[in-house]
């Protein structure tokens, strides 16, 4: 059968599934089973779900845990955490616990500016586009009004425009430069609604500019945009004690850890190789909170990384010293995130997620996620300085081996209680369920 079609996405979901079962598997019958297994069995669910995108087929699942313990500018916080990372959740859950005893985790959000862009092309005098610019910002502000107006009741709206000449880096290339607030939504809509107004506001009100030539008057917008960098949408989340009040267990001493922690942080400070890996664990923590409240984790992929690399070189997102005897660990980072709007209102398991973290604003939102990737990176970094990362994620991973494996409960509960005591990996624990076998 051909695997290309046409008119796919009118045909109806049950067609779908026939096409593709058709078209790419052998067992059809069982294909359809598995597909229809993860629909939800309540019909306007299930709908919900199917409309979020197109082509829905199925539901694809990830757990949703939570991580209880977080102590957050002295509030009390269970974080939910979308993941199939299986150490994630149990890391969380460990250093939420350890800074808890230790005053928990204090946090500030230092700004929420989010940008936005219509880049153009205008070929002419720069001063008299300079000049254009000037006299049309306030007619570019007034063709918003209708879009903005429910904005600025929230506390939101628009902050600047500038025009930004870039021509130095390509021939008549400029921008407006747009500087938003977005109050409690991520605001993606808000601002690519605006920018889109900006930029035809901009081209017609040009045509009837006297200063202009007829061929500085036809500016050709590129494309209206908002940025996904965020350096202006800023957190920090901070953890400090007594160097001395580092240690849980007597395998390390206390000042020996708190050395080791800053050398491992230092490293990613400066070489990109391990940046990339300390970063990809703070995000293991941000990823699965920005998903289970409906915020979008590509956008905070994108900006973070990107902050990460200001400098001109990637390096950590955290950084860590000792103060006169005091340990403190933090890390600031850009966070673009909604607590309206988007799924927020709309996924039932994100209400409940929003729900369960007492409803917070952005600001507070962006705090409790970073605070959740601080803690990651403080649990892989004190398992990397100790007993290498290894112990506890085999441990943690050891369920999934034994499901791989078809354990039955009382089989895992033995495996379980065995490797306790031993070390865990995916060949030990075949031995030692086929000895349990025998
Ligand atoms: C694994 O998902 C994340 C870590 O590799 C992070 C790190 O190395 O810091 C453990």
């Amino acid at each position: 059968m051909s695997k290309t079609i046409s008119g796919f996405s009118k045909l109806s979901k049950s067609e779908k599934i026939d096409w593709l079962v058709n078209a790419y598997f052998d067992k059809q019958e069982d294909t359809k089973i598995i597909l229809k297994q993860y629909w939800n069995s309540n019909d306007k669910l299930q709908q919900l779900h199917d409309e979020f995108i197109e082509n829905t087929i199925t539901n694809y699942y990830l757990p949703l845990g939570v991580a209880p313990n977080f102590l957050i500018n002295d509030k009390l916080y269970t974080i939910p955490m979308a993941i199939e990372e299986s150490s994630v959740v149990a890391a969380a859950s460990k250093a939420a616990k350890f800074w808890l005893d230790r005053g928990g985790f204090k946090t500030s959000v230092i700004s929420t500016t989010k940008i936005g862009q219509v880049h153009f092309i205008y070929k002419g005098d720069h001063a008299r586009l300079k000049e254009y610019f000037n006299t049309v910002k306030s007619k570019l502000l007034e063709a918003v009004k209708p879009l903005s107006k429910n904005m600025e009741k929230r506390g939101g709206g628009i902050l600047d425009i500038e025009l930004r000449d870039k021509t130095a880096a390509i021939p008549n290339y400029f921008q407006l430069h747009v500087s938003f607030e977005t109050a409690d939504a991520m605001g993606a809509n808000f601002i690519n609604s605006c920018l889109e107004q900006f930029a035809k506001t901009f081209k017609s009100e040009a045509l009837n500019f006297e200063g202009f030539t007829t061929e500085e008057a036809n500016i050709e917008i590129i494309m209206s945009i908002l940025s996904n960098y965020v350096p202006n949408c800023l957190v920090r989340a901070e953890v400090s004690c007594k160097v001395e009040e580092l240690t849980e267990n007597k395998s390390i001493p206390a000042d020996v850890f708190a050395k080791k922690f800053i050398q491992a942080v230092k490293i990613a400070e400066i070489e990109p190789f391990r940046a990339v890996t300390h970063n990809k664990g703070i995000m293991n923590g941000i990823d699965a909170v920005v998903l289970a409240t409906g915020n979008d984790f590509r956008a905070v992929e994108a900006g973070v990384h990107a902050y990460a690399s200001r400098s001109g070189s990637y390096s950590s997102l955290s950084h860590a010293k000792i103060e006169d005897g005091i340990f403190t660990f933090w890390m600031e980072i850009p966070l673009a995130l909604g607590t309206v709007g988007g799924l927020t209102n709309l996924h039932p398991l994100v209400k409940l997620s929003l729900e369960m973290l007492d409803k917070p604003n952005a600001k507070e939102l962006m705090q409790i996620v970073a605070v959740a990737g601080l803690a990651q990176n403080f649990g892989a970094l004190r398992s990397l300085t100790t007993t290498g990362i290894q112990e506890g994620h085999m441990k943690m991973h050891l369920m999934n081996i034994l499901n791989q494996l078809e354990a039955n409960p009382e089989e895992k509960t033995a495996i379980v209680n065995h490797f306790k005591t031993h070390t865990v990996s995916h060949s030990a624990a075949v031995e030692a369920l086929e000895k349990l076998r025998q």
